[in-house]
């Protein structure tokens, strides 16, 4: 049965762990919720994934909106989360909640994520207050990733741990219904896990955390350019492509594909199609 927001709070205070997943098209979303993932997750990691970009920094509004209304349309019943891309939300508190409130009635999601600890705390409180859920995402921030020094684990010293902490503290304060701790030692992401009441959602940050999340095409070995040590990969798809698709080139080159397995038949004789032509 799909989950509501109701639900969160409840699965972390029965330790019951949240599945979260990215999805930026309708089939992978319906396969994805079909398959018993808790929420949907239209991240900007859009960008890497599926634009081509090196980051996530370019990724903009429109783009957001018309994949997640994709994503929607593939998983009408899905809780969908959908990712504020740079830019939507740094400009003042008007446009940022405008952004969210395009994003929840065009894009279709339940909920928005966006990045950043105490400093965007305020925002999240005026977002909440608004009627717009909000996710929270603290540790490798990758819209901000060449500010903490590149793609790098984060929280590794007692005062980066200890900003952390009171990034997490903060965002509950202000509302957040979930936080992603990406790349982070796992010691800490289990100890800011244990000190806020809102459930966490580990990237790259150990198993102490209420839930995961992975980017579906590196789960499905889709994205081959780089995998970082915290993903598993289930299926190897890149290769399975490239073997369907070499297959396929060799059957038309050599005329066996299309055979009549895959031809239609005519019920009418042609013949007289060309009848007195001559
Ligand atoms: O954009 C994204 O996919 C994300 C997840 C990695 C948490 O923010």
């Amino acid at each position: 049965m799909a989950k509501t927001m109701a639900d969160w709070r409840r699965m972390k205070e029965n330790s019951e762990k949240i599945v979260v997943v990215t999805a930026y098209d309708a089939p992978t979303a319906r396969i994805l919720h079909e398959s018993g993932v808790d929420i949907l997750l239209v991240g900007d990691s859009l960008g890497n994934a599926v634009l081509g970009y090196d980051s996530t920094v370019p990724v903009t509004m429109a783009q957001m909106l018309h994949h997640s209304a994709a994503v929607r349309r593939g998983a009408p019943e899905a809780f969908i989360v959908s990712d504020m891309p740079f830019g939507s939300y740094q400009c003042g508190w008007r446009e940022a909640i405008a952004n969210a409130i395009l994003l929840m009635k065009e894009g279709g999601c339940d909920a928005v994520k966006l990045e950043g600890g105490a400093e965007v705390a305020p925002l999240v409180e005026r977002m909440v207050t608004a009627g717009v859920p909000v996710m929270g995402h603290i540790g490798l921030t990758p819209q901000t990733a060449s500010l903490l020094g590149g793609y790098r684990v984060q929280g590794r010293d007692l005062p980066a741990a200890k900003k952390l902490l009171a990034g997490a503290r903060a965002l509950q304060d202000a509302g957040v219904f979930a936080i992603v701790l990406e790349c982070l030692p796992k010691e800490l992401a289990a100890l800011l896990s244990a000190q806020v009441t809102a459930p966490t959602i580990g990237i790259g940050a150990g198993s102490g955390c209420d839930g995961q999340v992975l980017v579906c095409s590196d789960m499905f070995g889709l994205y081959e350019k780089f995998v970082p040590k915290f993903v598993k990969q289930y299926v190897k798809l890149a290769p399975m492509m490239r073997e369907a698709t070499r297959q396929y080139a060799e059957e038309v080159r050599t005329g066996r594909y299309p055979d009549d397995e895959h031809s239609f038949t005519a019920t009418t004789d042609y013949q007289a199609l060309l009848e007195g032509e001559n």
